[in-house]
């Protein structure tokens, strides 16, 4: 088999804030991006639908692309169907992502978090047992955001706006006083994208956390362990960075366009059918 490449996959352009991540980290590594958003959003969706899609996207990055690794880079599709895509292909190493609890009770000086993600990353069993190794370290204020990922999505700003400001809202005071919210988790890869926005809403005591620096770092840790790391000395002598290879089950100009404003790349993005198979 020729030399592989990392599958990552969200239900659309969320999945490019991980792969920004990604790329920093591990800049000559060959990337295959699928964004399914032929069958997005995710978030609002039972967990058969996000399991089934995971399950086909991930055969077909195996199928199609040889990939030597699989990065979810998609909180709900993590809880939903890490264990099971695990379980199915047991010869992959396959890295997820979830919010970034753990860390921000760490850091919150009021020790009140407060967590954005979608309802379906929220009402798993995964995020419940998350919340339960990390009880007692803070308070943890959740905020389901139903519509905000698709708005990014659509790039529509006005719901962008008003679901911003609705969610914030909801979730009380923010700032460094005691009683106030003074650390913000992104649990939706999709969230990054607003974040000037957010900030405006929360001002600018208030700190935020996201998961694609953590995500690349374990890439890069599993790709070592499985000596599939291509050495990266070459980049500090200026060989060429590879570009990824953008595929959408949607609209391919959405994407191609998230690329460009996100990554600074001019890319093509191919259209592709991929059929959900159980
Ligand atoms: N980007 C996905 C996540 O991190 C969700 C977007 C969706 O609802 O499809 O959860």
């Amino acid at each position: 088999m020729r030399s592989r490449g990392i599958g990552v996959f969200d239900s659309g352009i969320g999945g490019l804030s991980v792969l920004r991540a990604l790329r920093e980290e591990m800049p000559l590594e060959q990337f295959v991006y699928v964004a399914d958003a032929g069958y997005a959003p995710y978030g609002e969706r039972d967990d058969d639908h996000v399991l089934s899609r995971a399950h086909a996207i991930t055969q077909y990055l195996l199928k199609q692309h040889c990939i030597k690794v699989l990065v979810v880079a998609c909180n709900t599709a993590t809880a939903a169907a890490i264990r099971e895509l695990r379980h199915a292909y047991p010869q992959l190493p396959i890295v997820g992502i979830e919010p970034a609890l753990k860390p921000a009770a760490a850091m919150s000086k009021t020790r009140r978090v407060g967590v954005m993600a979608t309802r379906g990353t929220l009402n798993s069993e995964k995020f419940r047992l998350l919340l339960q190794t990390l009880q007692g370290t803070a308070t943890f204020v959740l905020q389901p955001c139903d519509g905000l990922a698709y708005a990014i999505e659509q790039g529509d700003t006005f719901k962008i706006e008003a679901t911003s400001e609705r969610c914030t809202e909801a979730m009380g005071s923010f700032g460094s006083k005691f009683g106030e919210i003074d650390t913000l988790v992104l649990g939706c890869t999709h969230y990054p994208f607003i974040a000037d926005q957010l900030r405006q809403l929360v001002g600018p005591e208030v700190a935020f956390l996201e998961g694609g620096a953590p995500v690349a770092r374990q890439t890069r840790r599993l790709l070592s362990e499985h000596a599939a790391l291509v050495a990266d000395t070459a980049a500090r002598s200026g060989a060429m960075i590879p570009q990824p290879t953008f595929f959408s089950t949607g609209v391919v100009d959405e994407l191609r366009l998230a690329v460009l404003r996100w990554m600074g790349l001019d890319v093509q993005v191919h259209s592709v059918q991929i059929a959900t198979t159980c």
